[in-house]
């Protein structure tokens, strides 16, 4: 993969030192420093990407990022994915990144051109807060509270379906399988069956090509995941569409309404325009898929990893799930006061998302020139923050190489900007109380019903970019009690 990686580069290198001379970059005179922050390029174009991306594999890459630290301060340039890149960290820093104006959400080409330029990650200002009020009241707890039943509902079919009888499974991939199953009852309202299937086997290629490099000829990733999310959006197009009609059968009365679609095709229509159009639903509806799926199934897997490796910690969250299970008859569904009881389960949750975020970092785009703490940040170039550096900083979390999910008992003593695995500011995960639902839903069976051991002694994981254990965590399990099954 790193050689690919490198011949791309390499193929790439004289088209952009040419396109590159054709445009000359001024720094403009308005602010008073010229220094840009200390640091090395690396060599032209590749700069520290392929040493980035090594050490990721190689789950080295908060060293890597420590090194560049110790080496060069808190704020340093360097040069990742073709183009010059500000590194800067701390509580202070995150919240420079995630609130201030000046910086701009800037995904790259790839990831614009498969998901289109209508969805919440590619527009700004007045259009991304629009979109984000069309789609976040459908996120928040008072709407998702009547959806408890649905998410119980797809977990225990799931387990029937992937571990009920089973020796072994592969944790990951049927994590995977469980989110977009969960995405796809609640926001798509698709059920089991055809479509669902031809959706997930469009996903899947369709995110492989999403950090890769914008070469479109027929035996890349690219080219590849361009096709795949074609796909996507006319399965999704069908699908708004009988949405449509069956709002119009239904006299446009939204009560009905069980999924997001439904719910954005009935939002009222403001001064003569509708809220979302059809193409906007679209994008957005995959762009919700995509940031959903594998996110919450990477805080799941290693959640069952955590809970393996932690014996104590295991002790007291099956106590919690056990007084819980305790109280329902069998094959009674859990409710939205069930959850509201689940407060350990939840910080052993945000503990392991301190200590394994799903998203390693990410990147903003300075939208003019900026200075920040005495350095210049020009116009044009990246910015990159990263979760580990104030996750594992010993003043925001004491030892906080420890596991200790009770840090989390009194969210106000964790200053703000510094747990961040969900991100923060305007462009904070809209998504949260959705995986918070589905991962306690998940959890609950899981440790009520099974108990399990890892087989792969290594503990490793690598990030790809997200984190994979080796071979997705395959475990060994038993069944804890005679369960009827659900179905
Ligand atoms: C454990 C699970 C999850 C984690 C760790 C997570 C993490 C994140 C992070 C770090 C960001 C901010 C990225 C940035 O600022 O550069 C983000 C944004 C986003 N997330 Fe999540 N997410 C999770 C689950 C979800 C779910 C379940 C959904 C949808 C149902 C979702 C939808 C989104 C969307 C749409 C954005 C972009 C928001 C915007 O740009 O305004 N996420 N997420
Ligand atoms: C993939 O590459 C081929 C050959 O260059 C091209 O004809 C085709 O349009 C590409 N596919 C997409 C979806 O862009
Ligand atoms: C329902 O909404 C559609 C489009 O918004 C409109 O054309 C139609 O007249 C409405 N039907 C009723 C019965 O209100
Ligand atoms: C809308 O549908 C709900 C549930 O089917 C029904 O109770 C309600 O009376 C309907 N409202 C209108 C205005 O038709
Ligand atoms: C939670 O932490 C804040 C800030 O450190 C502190 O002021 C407050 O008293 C704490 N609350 C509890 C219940 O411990």
């Amino acid at each position: 993969m790193d050689n690919i990686l490198l011949a791309a580069l390499l193929f790439l290198i004289p088209i952009l030192m040419f396109l590159k001379g054709t445009k000359k970059t001024s720094y403009s005179l308005s602010s008073t420093t010229t220094t840009v922050p200390p640091g090395s390029m690396g060599i032209p174009i590749i700069g520290q990407s392929l040493g980035l991306l090594r050490a990721m594999r190689a789950n080295t890459a908060e060293q890597w990022i420590q090194e560049r630290v110790n080496k060069y301060g808190p704020i340093s340039k360097l040069n990742l994915f073709g183009k010059p890149t500000v590194f800067m960290y701390g509580p202070a820093a995150n919240k420079f990144i995630f609130t201030s104006n000046m910086v701009a959400n800037e995904p790259s080409k790839s990831t614009r051109m498969i998901l289109g330029d209508r969805n919440l990650l590619m527009l700004k200002g007045e259009e991304h807060k629009r979109l984000r009020g069309a789609i976040l009241p459908f996120l928040k707890t008072e709407s998702l509270k009547r959806y408890v039943g649905k998410m119980d509902e797809e977990v225990k079919m799931h387990l029937d379906m992937y571990w009920h009888g089973k020796q072994e499974v592969k944790v990951m991939p049927l994590m995977k399988t469980l989110t977009f199953d969960i995405i796809c009852s609640l926001l798509l309202g698709v059920e089991r069956g055809k479509l669902r299937y031809e959706l997930l086997e469009c996903f899947e290629p369709m995110m492989e090509g999403m950090l890769s490099i914008p070469i479109n000829l027929p035996f890349t990733r690219y080219n590849r995941s361009l096709k795949e999310s074609s796909k996507i959006q006319k399965l999704l197009k069908q699908i708004v569409q009988k949405k449509q009609n069956e709002l119009i059968k239904n006299q446009n009365n939204t009560s009905f309404e069980q999924d997001l679609i439904t719910s954005l095709l009935g939002m009222k229509v403001e001064e003569g325009k509708q809220v979302m159009n059809e193409k906007e639903i679209i994008q957005n509806i995959m762009l919700l898929m995509v940031a959903g799926h594998d996110t919450s199934a990477v805080l799941l897997t290693f959640l069952v990893r955590l809970l393996a490796n932690e014996p104590d910690i295991y002790a007291s969250l099956l106590q919690e799930q056990e007084e819980i299970a305790e109280t329902k008859l069998p094959g009674e569904s859990l409710t939205w006061e069930d959850l509201t009881k689940m407060k350990y389960t939840w910080r052993v949750a945000y503990e392991t998302l301190r200590l394994f975020p799903p998203v390693f970092g990410n990147f903003r785009m300075a939208a003019r020139d900026i200075e920040y703490e005495g350095y210049l940040i020009p116009k044009g170039w990246q910015i990159f923050w990263v979760s580990a550096m104030t996750h594992m900083d010993n003043n925001i979390f004491p030892e906080a190489s420890n596991i200790d999910p009770n840090r989390f008992e009194n969210q106000s003593s964790i200053p703000p900007y510094s747990f961040i695995a969900f991100g923060g500011g305007q462009r904070l995960c809209p998504g949260i109380e959705f995986a918070k639902i589905e991962t306690l839903v998940a959890i609950h069976y899981l440790v009520t019903r099974f108990t399990w051991k890892l087989l792969c002694a290594d503990n490793f994981f690598k990030r790809d970019p997200m984190p994979v254990p080796t071979q997705g965590l395959p475990i060994q399990i038993s069944p804890r009690k005679v369960y009827e099954k659900s179905l």
